[in-house]
């Protein structure tokens, strides 16, 4: 039985449930990317690694909800301190004690928060990030990495797909004001920012560029645009929103000797709950005091209704305190990474490379090349990365997003690196596809076609 008919076999209660939710929901999903083919499976419940689905079939979970259960699901400190404050009350919409006291556990671990701003979304926080450069500096172009992903907002949701040059959405307004950069290569990136010339306000960047193929920066080249955007007079924005506290009790900049004057966080300092967090240098963060500044001079950040609402905040506060307390924990989970990329990078040696930081690892499928960026990433299979993914779901209960990269909890084991390298052994053996390495242009015309195959049998 191939791994299609076998995942419709084990998943019919999910098969009629997102039935269901095709006719409510656009795509039949709240997240693009939350779709896969044929249907994805409907969640029931989730315990430590695992999820489970409505017709009961347990997955290990290298998901961990978009990166931010880096403790695991339901973690016995995060899940009590979460019933003790819904004894209290999820919601004020005032200052409670909760905030302060995540904030002083950020600013503890991560020097250049000198002010913080909560939101719900890291969405938002990137938003913000990118307003308030513009504030600070009063010019007007933001340059984004190609391939990088910063949230949904119009702003930043450019040149996230290759060819990193064409409208990703509709409804978006297109003009100059966002230039894009490779990522990995200082000299052409530099050119670029100089030809923005005084118009630059910002530089974002990830350290680790996440969905655009789990790719880490190189340290020069990171630090190589940190000198530009001084000698520009553009501020330095570091999306540490998957790194923050990934890797470490922290953010990567000061291991890579970076000083951003802004920064955004997310997924893990959430605990699992919403949360975005803008920070960063005080007199920059400061712009967006409404009391202090006037009316012409601030720059308005928000958050919003759920921003610092107490539920995210003690689940966060929760996760750091855990994370700080138990300092093995990263030796542990960035072990597994370590494990994890070098089996499969063994198993599907000449037919894939396996990028990483940590305790995150991706599989690309290629037989040439090493991918250092987004464009060497989307020359890979990602029909054969998809096929892997669902026939390791398929036989083995072993769940990665479709398509993405997978991230180790403190709820793994290194028995779960192993069962993951022999399912990974179980699916080279058994595929006999050819993974065909593609060009530019055979990347382009795939993904077209995906595109467009995904919208037809929906
Ligand atoms: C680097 C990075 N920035 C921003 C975001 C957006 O965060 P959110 O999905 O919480 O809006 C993401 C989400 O995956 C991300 O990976």
């Amino acid at each position: 039985m191939g791994w299609e008919d076998a995942y419709r076999k084990k998943t019919p209660l999910s098969g009629d449930l997102f039935g269901r939710s095709k006719r409510l929901h656009v795509n039949g999903v709240s997240h693009n990317i939350r779709f896969f083919e044929p249907y994805p499976f409907v969640t029931a419940s989730s315990h430590g690694k695992s999820l489970v689905d409505v017709d009961s079939n347990s997955y290990t979970d290298y998901w961990m909800g978009h990166w931010a259960l880096v403790l695991g699901h339901r973690h016995p400190a995060v899940e009590a301190a979460l019933a003790a404050q819904l004894s209290r009350g999820w919601m004020y919409g005032t200052v409670n004690e909760q905030t302060i006291e995540l904030s002083q556990m950020i600013s503890d671990a991560v020097p250049a928060a000198e002010r913080i701003r909560y939101t719900a979304s890291g969405t938002e926080a990137v938003m913000y990030a990118s307003r308030l450069a513009r504030a600070a500096t009063g010019r007007d172009v933001i340059a984004k990495v190609d391939g990088g992903w910063h949230g949904y907002a119009s702003d930043m949701l450019k040149t996230v797909n290759w060819p990193f040059s064409e409208p990703e959405s509709t409804g978006c307004i297109h003009d100059d004001r966002i230039v894009s950069i490779p990522y990995n290569d200082t000299e052409r990136a530099v050119s670029i920012l100089e030809g923005v010339g005084d118009r630059l306000a910002g530089i974002v960047v990830e350290p680790v560029l996440g969905g655009a193929g789990c790719i880490p920066a190189q340290a020069d080249y990171l630090r190589g645009l940190q000198e530009c955007a001084r000698k520009s007079g553009a501020l330095l924005v570091l999306d540490e929103i998957v790194t923050g506290f990934r890797f470490g009790h922290g953010c990567v900049y000061e291991e890579m000797g970076l000083d951003p004057d802004l920064l955004t966080l997310g997924k893990i300092v959430g605990g699992g709950m919403p949360l975005g967090v803008l920070c960063g240098k005080e007199e920059i963060m400061e712009i967006a005091n409404a009391k202090a500044m006037s009316r012409k001079e601030r720059c308005y950040i928000g958050g919003g209704t759920f921003s610092a609402n107490p539920a995210s905040m003690v689940a966060g506060a929760a996760t750091l305190r855990e994370l700080k307390e138990s300092p093995a924990i990263y030796e542990r989970i960035n072990q597994m990474g370590r494990d994890a990329r070098a089996s499969l990078g063994r198993t599907l040696e000449g037919r894939a490379q396996v990028t990483g930081r940590g305790s995150l690892f991706m599989t690309h499928f290629t037989e040439s090349g090493s991918v250092v960026d987004a464009a060497g990433a989307a020359r890979c299979s990602g029909q054969s990365l998809v096929r892997y993914h669902m026939h390791i779901m398929a036989y083995d209960g072993i769940f990665i997003l479709p398509g993405k990269l997978g991230a180790f909890s403190s709820a793994h084991t290194f028995d779960d690196v192993r069962d993951l390298a022999e399912a990974t052994e179980r699916f080279a053996a058994a595929d006999t596809e050819s993974i065909s390495p593609a060009s530019p242009q055979d990347a382009r015309e795939r993904m077209a076609r995906e595109a467009i195959a995904k919208f037809h049998s929906l």
